[in-house]
């Protein structure tokens, strides 16, 4: 077992997926962890699962892992974005490329990790990522017959089996700070301001983030809106406040109107969809759209001690023996989650009944038409 004492060992620790704000300070906590409590040797390996199926460099400028030392330094990193040990969300590797799926690509992939894993020396491996990079390295971990544990991040914080994933809070702080300029120019010219964020699949960011910037108008992939539900809503704030200035937060995933997927060929985002539709009903309307300052800005209090957290329970479950789990958090409490119910599943979407989208309820804000949710 890892956790048996006096026997040397070493684990790795990557990044995989895309980034977000806190990832430093979940490789700083592995590592340092890892080597001062269980006396381990960790190493860090770069460029996500690319750096682990890949034909890998181990020493040199350009090599393929950071062997840490108990004198690295990672206090820069922590208070950096992004992952300093790289990311990637597509396998780049030439010969991978034209393997269609997740389950084709693991028998693939699996004998270059084997022989990696050899090459590096690991007896384990902790990763940040989503679904689908725990599931590939699950997959690799367990044919090599070597313990895996997942830590989740994503700003969607759409991972099943944990309440909250690494970097979340943070892109919700940097949508808030962007909506508050945003209002200034709404405001100064009159205008519906139609403000796209991230959530390809789930609404989390934008209703979090529209409830805290004061939106008007929040719509989100789970609840199908109607154009004339929004144009009614402003006509409303016209009437009773007297304001012709409106905020609107739209998730990517948000589609057109009654549920209607946006098509693969439009050539708009959701949010000019909506802006167009104001504009022909005589609001002057902009559409915006933040993208990665979202994901790229740097990592806030919460997500630096989430972060923390979740990667001393990750070691601490090496530690035991575990393997094939994720440390997520549970009642606001890190917890055991076993990987079974996080990949493969459903992405985990917004509660209909939770506190936040009550909360935008009873604000009054439009999220669409609630009672056609199943
Ligand atoms: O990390 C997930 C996500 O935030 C999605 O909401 C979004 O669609 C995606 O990232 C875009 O990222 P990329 O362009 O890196 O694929």
């Amino acid at each position: 077992m890892l956790g048996k004492k006096n026997i040397k060992k070493k684990i790795g620790i990557l990044t995989g997926g895309g980034d977000c704000p806190g990832l430093n300070m979940a490789i700083k906590t592995v590592a340092q962890y890892a080597m001062n409590k269980y006396g381990w040797e960790v190493v860090g390996v770069k460029n996500a699962i690319n750096g682990i199926v890949s034909d890998v460099k181990l020493s040199g400028e350009d090599s393929d892992i950071i062997e840490f030392s108990p004198s690295f330094s990672f206090s820069e990193y922590v208070r950096q974005g992004g992952t300093f040990l790289g990311s990637f969300k597509k396998i780049k590797t030439k010969r991978y490329r034209n393997v269609q799926n997740d389950e084709d690509l693991v028998s693939v992939m699996l004998p270059t990790f084997k022989k990696n894993i050899k090459e590096f020396n690991i007896d384990g491996l902790i990763a940040t990522g989503g679904d689908g990079t725990m599931f590939m390295l699950n997959y690799l971990c367990e044919k090599s017959k070597i313990p895996f544990v997942g830590i989740p991040k994503t700003i969607d914080n759409d991972t099943p089996g944990t309440e909250i994933s690494i970097g979340f809070s943070s892109a919700v702080d940097a949508i808030v700070n962007a909506m508050d300029s945003i209002f200034w120019t709404a405001k100064g010219h009159r205008r519906a301001i139609v403000t796209q964020v991230m959530g390809r699949d789930t609404g989390h960011l934008a209703m979090h983030s529209g409830v805290a910037s004061c939106a008007d108008i929040i719509l989100v992939p789970e609840i199908p809106y109607t154009l004339s539900g929004i144009i009614k809503k402003i006509k409303d704030i016209k009437a009773k406040e007297k304001r012709d200035y409106f905020i609107i937060v739209v998730a990517e995933g948000a589609g057109l109107e009654k549920g209607k997927p946006l098509p693969k060929s439009a050539d708009y985002t959701v949010a000019e969809y909506i802006a167009k539709a104001l504009d022909k009903a005589g609001i002057e309307a902009r559409a915006d759209n933040l993208g990665y300052i979202q994901r790229g800005g740097l990592p806030n209090g919460y997500d630096r001690m989430l972060a923390a957290e979740l990667a001393i329970l990750a070691v601490d479950l090496m530690a035991d023996g575990q393997s094939a789990v994720m440390a997520g958090m549970k009642d606001g409490k890190p917890a055991k989650v076993p990987l079974k119910n996080v990949c493969k599943k459903e992405t985990r979407g917004l509660n209909l009944s939770s506190p936040i989208v009550k909360t935008a309820i009873k604000s009054g804000i439009y999220i669409g038409d609630v009672k056609k949710v199943k």
